[in-house]
């Protein structure tokens, strides 16, 4: 073989390489061609086996030749793979995007049930005012829902609340001023305690009634506590509460208190009766055993539901317990 045929043959083979690497598909491919090529038993070296028949002065020529070509080959090869690389890369960049303009999904929060958040607020004034937090049971004996709190098996006043009985003579608490007793039998005065909790009555359910329903009790007993006291107390909290709303005093009966008052507040355009409360009768006050000649007390009961009626303008009480989150989600 000529020396102008190894030229050729590697001029040609340069050529073939060339195009071969500009349409190579990836890195694998790439890899291929360079074994095909320049590898140990590749192109290049087969055609450099010729050589041994070249005389000695023909061979470093071709050597310089090839040397050359490997050489442009190799360059080839190291440009297109960067190349390759660079696209990989904008490739994996692209389909990892993300779209942070995409409309992302939506977790509702949950919040709390203005009925709950009504009682502690409530609970946050008179705690702030000094009083304890204490609780009793929903299920009640006749005891302390009616007779400690002065209302004996046979006073008409019975009759002002309906009662669901048990079988057993127990009862669910019509009100939660029988707190007031069990917590008086466990503490001497001074005492300032605020008892939140659910009652039941067999009311005929409207617009303004539920046969459960919430209420929180105040009681204080000390010595020397008058009217004014408990007046001004009511007003404050009602202030916090409701800021400058009109308010009533009303006078009233109930048989553990004497004198006895209800509170009403303006809704949907008339007077709605929100709290009873009044002077802690003295019958009361000894069936604790506390002494009625040394210690006054205040007591008072208010009706979550009609707070929450009045504060949000609730025009029906029943909305409060529908669970319709078109409604719960003003709150
Ligand atoms: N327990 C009464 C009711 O449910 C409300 C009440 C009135 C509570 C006067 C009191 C009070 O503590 O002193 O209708």
């Amino acid at each position: 073989m000529q020396i102008s045929d190894i030229k050729t043959l590697l001029e040609e083979l340069r050529q073939k390489a060339t195009e071969a690497i500009a349409t190579a598909e990836n890195r694998e491919k790439l890899e291929d061609l360079r074994i095909y090529y320049l590898g140990k038993k590749g192109q290049v070296s087969k055609i450099l086996g010729a050589m041994g028949k070249l005389s000695p002065e023909e061979r470093p020529k071709v050597g310089a030749i090839a040397n050359e070509v490997k050489q442009a080959i190799q360059t080839n090869l190291d440009e297109k793979r960067s190349n390759l690389q660079a696209l990989e890369i904008a490739a994996q960049l692209k389909a990892e995007t993300v779209d942070v303009s995409m409309p992302g999904v939506h977790r509702s929060q949950g919040k709390i049930h203005p009925l709950n958040g009504l009682i502690d607020r409530a609970l946050d004034i008179f705690v702030g005012l000094g009083y304890t937090i204490s609780t009793g049971p929903e299920l009640e004996s006749d005891y302390y829902n009616f007779e400690a709190l002065n209302t004996p098996p046979d006073h008409p006043a019975r009759d002002m609340q309906d009662t669901f009985y048990l079988a057993d003579g127990n009862l669910m608490r019509t009100h939660t001023s029988s707190v007031q007793i069990r917590y008086m039998e466990k503490h001497e005065p001074p005492i300032r305690v605020i008892a939140p909790g659910r009652v039941y009555r067999r009311d005929t359910v409207d617009a303004t009634h539920a046969a459960v329903f919430h209420q929180i009790e105040l009681l204080a007993v000390d010595e020397g506590l008058r009217f004014s006291d408990l007046k001004g107390t009511i007003k404050e909290f009602l202030r916090q509460i409701f800021g400058d709303l009109p308010i009533r005093f009303r006078a009233s009966y109930f048989p553990f208190t004497e004198p006895s008052a209800e509170v009403d507040l303006e809704w949907n355009g008339k007077w709605l009766e929100v709290l009873g409360c009044g002077m802690v009768d003295p019958n009361v006050l000894q069936a604790v055993g506390y002494d009625p000649e040394k210690y006054t007390g205040f007591a008072a009961g208010f009706g979550v539901e009609r707070f929450a009626m009045v504060l949000h303008q609730i025009d029906d009480i029943r909305r409060v317990y529908a669970s319709d989150l078109r409604f719960l989600r003003q709150f």
